[in-house]
């Protein structure tokens, strides 16, 4: 409860600098450069909270990544926690001006977020009435069956989200052919996976396969939300089954949202940086911007969206609109 209490504006506040940032490039072009923009505004708030924090799930190892790498020490002192970040979970999506990327943190205490390796993950996720009844070990039709009874509609009335890749051509196929509809996204399965688990968005289950640190990111969200999420490694090569084996996992196994986010407390914040379907994105006026969030605690069972007004520059005319 005393991480949850005390870092939930605070990391509310690192998630909302990370998307100013990244916002100013957003359209423009250089995926890299909104990335950079990001990762070093959200550092930059990291290390002035009061935490011991270790970054579990970052932006790369040691050796790849000059910031927010995986075992960074982030903040000025405090309780220890263990950070898993995306700063722009979007990179392509932001440089092109496109909706729903967000900016992303979760913490918990120490060993509250597995430590999973860079490598794909096959997921599914659903909302909170289909949680427990369903298994990524179950045909697509049978799943499909399963989440439509829990929401008490035909699977010609859900919509499964998946990424828009050639390896998902088979599992979009069997969507349609069970009779469910398919919303086909060009990245950011970490927003998706939020907006299955909150009602009103149009979408009821993702479905495929998408990067392992956006899973527990996503298991982090849908702990505090009630949803689930199971997912197995899907390890490419020899160097990844490896990796996957000496942190005591396997290909075999599935991982449930308790696996990948075990903590006791968790906090989980997210901002937009375009709009999208959960979040709007940063809109500027002169001299200041307005951003939109989600930030929730699992213990303390809050989940608040936070419509916050940034002063920019000195100065600026204070012009507040509902
Ligand atoms: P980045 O923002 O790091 O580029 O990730 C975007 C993303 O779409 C994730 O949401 C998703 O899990 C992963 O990439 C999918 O990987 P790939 O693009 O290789 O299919």
């Amino acid at each position: 409860m005393d991480i949850e209490r005390t870092l939930v504006l605070e990391t509310v506040r690192v998630t909302e600098q990370a998307a100013l940032s990244a916002s100013r490039l957003a359209g423009k072009g250089d995926k890299e450069a909104v990335d950079r923009a990001g990762t070093e505004a959200m550092r930059k708030v990291l290390g002035e909270l009061p935490i011991s924090g270790t970054v579990v799930i970052g932006e790369g190892e040691m050796d790849e990544a000059p910031m927010l790498f995986i075992g960074e020490k982030v903040g000025r002192g405090g309780p220890k926690v263990d950070i898993a970040v995306d700063p722009v979970e979007g990179t392509n999506i932001t440089a092109k001006g496109l909706p729903n990327s967000i900016t992303v943190i979760a913490m918990s205490e120490r060993g509250g977020l597995l430590h999973a390796p860079d490598m794909y993950m096959e997921k599914l996720v659903v909302a909170p009435p289909a949680a427990g009844k369903v298994s990524i070990d179950n045909s697509v039709q049978t799943n499909l069956r399963l989440i439509a009874e829990s929401l008490q509609r035909s699977i010609e009335d859900l919509v499964v989200v998946v990424l828009d890749r050639p390896r998902h051509e088979q599992l979009i196929r069997e969507v349609r052919e069970a009779g469910a509809r398919v919303k086909l996204i060009g990245d950011g399965d970490v927003v998706a996976a939020l907006a299955v688990a909150v009602r009103g968005t149009g979408v009821h289950a993702l479905m495929g396969s998408g990067g392992a640190p956006e899973g527990v990111l996503a298991a982090a969200a849908l702990k505090c939300l009630g949803g689930e999420i199971q997912a197995r490694f899907l390890p490419h090569s020899e160097e990844e089954r490896l990796r996957l084996h000496a942190m005591g996992a396997n290909e075999a196994q599935v991982y449930r949202t308790q696996d990948l986010a075990p903590g006791k407390e968790i906090v989980f914040a997210a901002t937009g940086i375009t709009d999208g379907d959960i979040l709007e994105g940063v809109r500027y006026f002169g001299g200041g911007a307005r951003t939109h969030s989600i930030v929730m605690g699992y213990d303390t069972k809050v989940v608040r969206f936070i419509d916050s007004i940034h002063l920019i520059q000195a100065g600026a005319r204070v012009n507040i609109r509902v």
